[in-house]
């Protein structure tokens, strides 16, 4: 079988291989990392990797050779915790925040996820499209190759499909890919503020089946919050989730320690979400569980919160992920290299850690692990070339975008930071 393309004269190629789990512990920091390497990709998978020139064999005259000119070169980034699609922005509420009244307050009043709410059900199809197109490609230029992408700005059935509609149709004609999840648990809708049971009773009834049989949404999330649902709700809403066949995720213990990430072990959630105020015990029954615990920094970050004690889950042996929680109101960045540099500077994770976290342990956090996460033989030819010598140098000079070249499924979709093509 000879190679459609080789990337050859990489300096560093962070491949990120695990042993068929995604990496906890000590593991975490640790990398391998193949000097003057070359990857050959066919069909848009990698078929062989290797050192120098070796590549002389898997090559013909159709072969396309392109040169990493001894850069660094890792997966594909993965984002596996955004609100990509929404109608509207919320920088009315960012004076508001920034002289100190909670999120949770200004959700209260009716503004925060609900003000938004209103906004994407004013806007059609195509609005809620070019917006969300234009994050997707900001995403790409930053080196992302996979977004997970949630509903929840509906909240009820009509604008839920809406949003879970765009993003399939995204999915068909950007190049990166993305994983549907289900968040009609993300607020009480307005007419249900004195009546959540109804809410959630036509959640379980109706919008869960209907979302279910037209195949939107592979994920089903709740947000699990004081004020927000509770406990006993999400445990109620999850666990019906998962008898109609979805995978779970939660966003568990943002702001209180509710016991979010006791119920995600219990429930065996793929990922548990947030967990800046997660308790030691709930840290010990996810890791006990294997449930992964995507972390979400530029949110503490934006919202002016404590970060999560990343610490104490790496000890614990939890699979850590980290991703960017974009979205109109606690993180209005789509920027993941941004994240992945509060990944060290502010969960104190090490570089390595942190690559460890946005490559194949994000792959885990979006059940995608046997598809996309590391550069090896089988998985899909989604890599960035970075204008850095190496893994270091990307959390260390923060605040710029690293990224030279990305390819999708073995094929260049960005160059000098330009993309090149939608397909
Ligand atoms: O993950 N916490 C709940 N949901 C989002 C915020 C959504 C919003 O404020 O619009 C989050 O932070
Ligand atoms: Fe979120």
């Amino acid at each position: 079988m000879k190679a459609d393309l080789v990337i050859k004269n990489i300096g560093k190629l962070a491949t990120m291989r695990s042993k068929n789990t995604p990496v906890v512990g000590k593991d975490m920091n640790n990398v391998e990392i193949l000097e003057d390497a070359y990857v050959a990709i066919k069909d848009g998978i990698f078929i062989e990797i290797g050192i120098g020139e070796n590549y002389k064999n898997i090559v013909n005259f159709n072969t396309e050779i392109n040169d990493a000119q001894g850069l660094l070169v890792t997966p594909g980034l993965i984002d596996s915790h955004t609100h990509l699609v929404h109608g509207g922005s919320r920088e009315n509420e960012f004076s508001k925040k920034i002289s100190g009244i909670p999120y949770i307050e200004i959700l209260k009043e009716g503004g925060g996820i609900l003000s938004t709410v209103k906004s994407t059900k004013e806007h059609s199809d195509e609005e809620l499209y070019s917006k969300a197109i234009k994050s997707l490609d900001r995403m790409l230029e930053l080196g992302v190759t996979t977004v997970e992408s949630k509903s929840g700005y509906g909240l009820e059935i009509d604008t839920e499909i809406k949003q879970l509609k765009v993003a399939h149709q995204l999915n068909k004609t950007h190049p990166v890919d993305l994983v549907h999840t289900f968040l009609g648990a993300h607020a009480i809708p307005i007419e249900y503020k004195n009546n959540s049971k109804k809410y959630i009773d036509i959640l379980i009834n109706e919008m869960m089946p209907k979302i279910k049989e037209l195949e939107l949404a592979e994920f089903c999330d709740v947000f699990c919050e004081e004020g927000v649902f509770s406990i006993e709700e999400s445990e109620l809403i999850l666990s019906k989730a998962k008898e109609m066949g979805f995978k779970l995720k939660i966003h568990a213990d943002e702001i209180e320690s509710l016991g979010g990430a006791e119920l995600s072990a219990k429930l065996k959630c793929i990922s548990a979400d947030h967990l800046m105020a997660a308790s030691e015990e709930g840290i010990d029954m996810m890791a006990k569980n294997k449930v992964i615990a995507n972390l979400l920094p530029a949110t503490s970050f934006n919202l002016n919160k404590p970060y999560a004690n990343a610490r104490k889950m790496i000890d614990s042996n939890l699979g850590i992920a980290l991703s960017s929680d974009y979205n109109p109101g606690s993180c209005p960045s789509e920027n993941l290299q941004f994240v992945m540099q509060l990944g060290c500077l502010g969960l104190k994770m090490t570089p390595y850690e942190v690559l460890n976290a946005v490559t194949i342990n994000a792959a885990y956090a979006i059940d995608r692990q046997n598809e996309i996460g590391s550069i090896e033989i089988g998985k899909k030819a989604d890599l960035v070339v970075f204008d850095a010598p190496n893994i270091e140098y990307l959390m260390y000079h923060f605040g710029i975008n690293h990224t030279k070249q990305v390819y999708k499924n073995g094929n260049l979709v960005v160059d000098d930071k330009v993309i090149l093509s939608k397909i």
